[in-house]
């Protein structure tokens, strides 16, 4: 007797032509299937396998996907292929992400189509639209509160829009990310409606505690994502007769992904997304998918049980597709993200590394790099396939609080952190900075900093050609990190012509301090990057010139290991990759000369940028200024 997951080919499943393509399909999908299904039934039972009606369940959660593989379109199904043959293709020094929100980039979807030219020319192959999926009407989280999965948000366009545009990326040799806010639905999510309405079904989907006391139970292990804002982690809902768990804003309600019923339903959305043509997601807030009373609902066993299996579920019905873990927790807590022990490289293929991200501006503020060498120092190595994503900037703030560990390791005192909060808010004599403190408490609390690089660095307020030079340097030489650490490095829109903090009413309203760094594209910044003197065009030839030599550099690869040498000077990062590059950034004011002789041997290297050789014995690096070296030939 055939399974519910045993194939056949079906007429309507997809756009195939002949009935031997279908064949051939559909014996692949069952190929990828069996090599997944005891693993996938390892985990789906580890979380769900005390419930009676488990086996019943798996079968037709395994049906659904198997139907959703079969009803992928031919193009997607050849970079399926593509991506099986050649499967570290997202690893290679030619890969660049950017990122945006398409109504600020570009007023919706159609008009990021028109941005390709723009994305070429920076030689973006990696492109992730924050939020485009409908979302609650009113205050929506910049979008983070989903109202369905299945429609694009009427303002940015429709779904044929969004697999218009991600065939275009596609053809021009760009992966479309889209965000996939798995953690929580907005409280006018269908689902969430549902269970206002007292749908069982429905409100099984969600935490909600009848009792106040047992929410308070809970609340004392918690964390808080925005204390200021959205203080606590439930909020009390009339309709719901009780306290439904809110991690983020109060009308962000979180999964209860104890139900297998919202694993199902999370899964098949994204295996539908995936079929409109999105070949990455970012998968976000994953850290807090699971709860358990007691503990700070971080980063448990589940979470990753959870990532696995969908991992698995992709692997059979969309392995073109890259998961990305969105988790900003410290370094010791990201890399089983990317699967450990028998799972090692079985969950995300990508993680965001914002350790890296927070200690690189630490670095910036204090002119010394001792908190960023540990960060480098304890990120393992990577299991094959996977990769960060290295980054300067991002929507979200700068969170100082990855960062407590480390400076715990060193024996440093967390002021530090304050002392950088403080730097960028423009409040510490001698700072550049333009930025904003973020979700602080109490005026002396730190919590996250807001802005836009260019305006962290000085650009916004240079007054002086010097002034200039130096928040130029800056800028240069933190984003010169991302592409040298390994991974794939990401600009943040606007970061490519050093655009400055945006000044409307969604920052006058103050209603999430965030917004600080959301501007719209300027399209002024964006043709001055051609004219020369301006401060566009020296950011946009600056990172341009990194990028093409980042490009043919096969050491800055993802998969090459990297190291740190532990150079004398506190102000210096150098970072080692494979045996024959070392790229150094110089967070201090200072000019620098090194010693890297005793770190390198008697090799000959160069300089990568103008080619001429190095007298290793005395490296020079200008303030704030990087070098990338090569071993010569
Ligand atoms: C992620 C997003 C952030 C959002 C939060 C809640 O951290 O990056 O912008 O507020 O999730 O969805």
């Amino acid at each position: 007797m055939n399974s519910p997951a045993t194939l056949s080919p079906r007429d309507d499943a997809c756009t195939l032509t002949s009935t031997q393509a279908i064949n051939e399909a559909m014996t692949r999908i069952q190929a990828r299937l069996d090599e997944q299904r005891e693993f996938l039934r390892d985990r789906l039972s580890r979380l769900y396998g005390h419930r009676p009606d488990f086996r019943d369940w798996f079968e037709r959660l395994l049906a659904h996907v198997v139907d959703l593989a079969a009803r992928r379109p031919d193009e997607l199904r050849q970079l399926d292929e593509q991506r099986l043959a050649h499967p570290g293709w997202h690893l290679g020094p030619n890969m660049l992400a950017y990122t945006a929100y398409a109504d600020k980039f570009a007023n919706g979807l159609k008009g990021v189509e028109g941005q390709v030219p723009l994305l070429k020319e920076l030689g973006v192959t990696y492109l992730h639209l924050l939020p485009f999926l409908k979302a609650r009407s009113g205050e929506s989280d910049g979008g983070f509160a989903v109202a369905s999965f299945e429609e694009i948000e009427p303002r940015l366009g429709t779904m044929r829009d969004l697999e218009a545009l991600a065939a275009t990326l596609r053809h021009a040799g760009i992966s479309l990310c889209s965000d996939f806010v798995l953690n929580h639905v907005a409280d006018d999510h269908p689902w969430a409606v549902a269970a206002r309405q007292g749908d069982p079904h429905y409100r099984g989907f969600f935490h909600v505690f009848a009792d106040e006391a047992d929410a308070a139970r809970h609340e004392l292990h918690l964390t808080q994502v925005f204390p200021q804002t959205a203080p606590g982690n439930f909020t009390h809902v009339d309709d719901m007769g009780g306290h439904v768990w809110t991690t983020f804003y109060p009308y962000q309600w979180d999964l209860n992904y104890a139900n297998p019923h919202v694993f199902e339903s999370i899964v098949l959305a994204l295996l539908r997304l995936a079929n409109r043509g999105i070949d990455a997601f970012r998968l976000d807030s994953t850290a807090y998918l699971w709860k358990r009373e007691g503990t700070r609902c971080m980063n448990e066993p589940e979470v990753h049980w959870i990532l696995q299996a969908l991992r698995s579920i992709v692997q059979i019905a969309a392995p073109a597709v890259l998961l990305k873990a969105e988790a900003i927790v410290p370094t010791s807590e990201l890399p089983p993200y990317f699967g450990e022990g028998d799972a090692r490289g079985r969950e995300c293929h990508l993680a965001y590394h914002s350790s890296l991200m927070s200690a690189s501006w630490l670095a910036l503020a204090e002119q010394r790099a001792t908190v960023l060498r540990g960060v480098v120092r304890d990120t393992p190595a990577l299991p094959e396939g996977g990769s960060w994503i290295t980054y300067v900037r991002c929507h979200d703030d700068i969170g100082w609080g990855v960062l407590k560990p480390e400076l715990r390791i060193l024996g440093e005192p967390e002021y530090r952190l304050l002392y950088a909060s403080q730097f960028f808010a423009g409040r510490i004599e001698g700072s550049y900075s333009a930025g904003a403190p973020f979700q602080a408490h109490v005026e002396a609390g730190v919590h996250g900093t807001n802005g836009m690089a260019a305006a962290l660095v000085g650009l916004a307020r240079a007054g002086t050609p010097e002034e200039e030079t130096d928040a130029i340097r800056r800028l240069l030489m933190l984003y010169a990190l991302t592409f040298t650490f390994g991974g794939i490095p990401l600009i943040y829109m606007g970061d490519e012509v050093g655009l400055g903090n945006a000044d409307d009413e969604a920052v006058r309203s103050g209603v999430d301090g965030r917004e600080l760094h959301r501007p719209r594209f300027s399209e002024a910044a964006w043709l001055r990057r051609h004219v020369s003197g301006t401060r566009e065009h020296k950011v946009f030839a600056g990172l341009c010139e990194l990028i093409a030599l980042r490009r043919v550099t096969p050491a800055l690869a993802a998969d090459v290991p990297t190291s740190v040498l532990d150079v004398a000077d506190a102000a210096i990062l150098a970072i080692r990759r494979g045996e024959d590059f070392v790229g150094l950034s110089n967070f201090s004011q200072r000019s620098v000369t090194l010693d890297l002789s005793a770190h390198i041997g008697d090799a000959t290297w160069v300089d990568l940028v103008d080619g001429t050789r190095v007298d290793m014995g005395a490296v020079q690096l200008p303030p704030w200024g990087f070098t990338w070296l090569s071993k010569g030939p």
